[in-house]
């Protein structure tokens, strides 16, 4: 189909974006098909930055639509304490790009990393990525 497509695909640059599996797979067949692999570029995510947890007394997550308290051990995100305490956070990429772990945060401060999954506005209006998000304290999240 990609000789159909562009016959002088040997000749490319080839640059792939998709899910892991998707661009391993396209990787793989250009391979077999004797692409030159000098030629070929895929985008790549990962993990943001780290940064050491923050040391925070007694940190606490109220999930206050749905009335479960929990303290958190040192360095816990809130998207871990909620499936700890048995709340369902959608997520997807759980490295702060995708956003789908996006909540909105009523109280307290946290540390959050993120690699560009919120806007500047979102966080403004107290939005928060569970997945990214160390609480630095007592902290009410609205799920
Ligand atoms: S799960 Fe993707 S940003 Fe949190």
């Amino acid at each position: 189909m990609l000789g159909l497509m562009a016959p002088d695909y040997l000749e490319r640059e080839v640059f792939c974006r998709g899910p892991e599996p998707f661009m391993r797979g396209v990787k793989e067949s250009l391979a077999a098909l004797g692409f030159d692999l000098t030629r070929y570029h895929q985008e790549s995510f990962g993990p943001p930055e780290t940064a050491p947890a923050p040391e925070v007394e007694a940190p606490e997550i109220r999930f206050t639509a749905s009335g479960v308290s929990t303290a958190c051990a040192p360095g816990e995100t809130v998207l871990a304490a909620a499936k700890r305490a048995g709340l369902n956070i959608p997520s997807g990429c759980n490295f702060g790009l995708c956003g789908t772990c996006k909540v909105r945060k009523t109280a307290g401060g946290v540390q959050m990393l993120h690699n560009g999954g919120i806007s500047e506005d979102d966080i403004a209006a107290g939005c928060i990525l569970a997945c990214g998000s160390r609480p630095l304290g007592k902290v009410a999240v609205e799920i």
